[in-house]
């Protein structure tokens, strides 16, 4: 490991999480991460999409020629609930709640995203616009060729049933964006980058977050019973 960076309640290591996450050893609250689909996501296959406007060139990348299967094994030891991106593209077995991002999306993107969680509800459905150039209000691309929007992540991390000020793991952090959203949740955040082109857009990223000021405190998030989350509103069962 060759640098670690503190920025308010965030704490960021340049490395390999197989080799940093050995070393924690009080469990997290929760990993929320977005590991390698092994996909073969790449820059050339990037640039050759039909879009209006000219894509971003990332340059040569090969981190998603295949899963991280060892290293996403190793990382959900770590954490309690977990809500793993591209979780379809890993085994991770029967689940009653995936997380749906609708991109509202053309083209040749897939339409949407899924996150594999362990947590105890339905299946949930976010539809955020993510659509080439065209995207959500305030979103901006073009650190990571796979970055997310902050506003998915948020309303990802929103779905945990968590105490206050939970401490929350991506050891695929990327260019940040979990930590971004995180941090203005005001949340505690640890990541893990082994690219130091990404680690150091991560921490550009989240010291901008950490410098903006929260126009309104976010509604406190109280630890949720199993019976509250299957709940389903009166009106949908009330007997007739
Ligand atoms: C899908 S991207 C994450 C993008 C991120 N969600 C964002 O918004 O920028 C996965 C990242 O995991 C990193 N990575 C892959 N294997 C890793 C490992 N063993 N340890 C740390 N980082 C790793 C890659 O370099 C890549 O940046």
């Amino acid at each position: 490991m060759s640098r670690i960076e503190t920025i308010g309640d965030a704490t960021l290591y340049l490395g390999d999480c197989r080799d940093v996450l050995p070393q924690f050893e009080e469990r997290f609250d929760a990993l929320v991460t977005d590991p390698p689909y092994g996909i073969k996501e790449n820059n050339a296959r990037n640039l050759s999409r039909d879009r209006l406007a000219r894509a971003t060139d990332y340059g040569h990348f090969e981190w998603d020629d295949e899963t991280a299967v060892e290293a996403l094994t190793l990382a959900t030891c770590h954490a309690h609930w977990q809500i793993i991106f591209g979780g379809n593209y890993y085994d991770l077995g029967p689940t009653s709640c995936w997380l749906v991002w609708d991109k509202m999306n053309s083209g040749d993107f897939a339409d949407c995203e899924l996150a594999w969680t362990n947590l105890p509800k339905a299946v949930r459905r976010l539809q955020y616009l993510w659509n080439g150039m065209i995207k959500a209000p305030g979103e901006t691309r073009g650190d990571h060729p796979t970055q997310k929007p902050v506003g998915v992540m948020k309303w990802a991390l929103q779905q945990l049933p968590l105490a206050e000020k939970p401490r929350v793991l991506d050891p695929f952090m990327g260019s940040g964006t979990t930590g971004v959203a995180c941090t203005q949740l005001g949340l505690r955040f640890v990541g893990i980058e082994r690219e130091a082109k990404y680690f150091d857009a991560a921490c550009r990223r989240i010291a901008e977050a950490h410098k903006q000021p929260r126009l309104f405190d976010e509604p406190e998030q109280k630890p949720v019973t199993v019976g509250e989350l299957f709940a389903l509103p009166s009106d949908v069962y009330k007997v007739r």
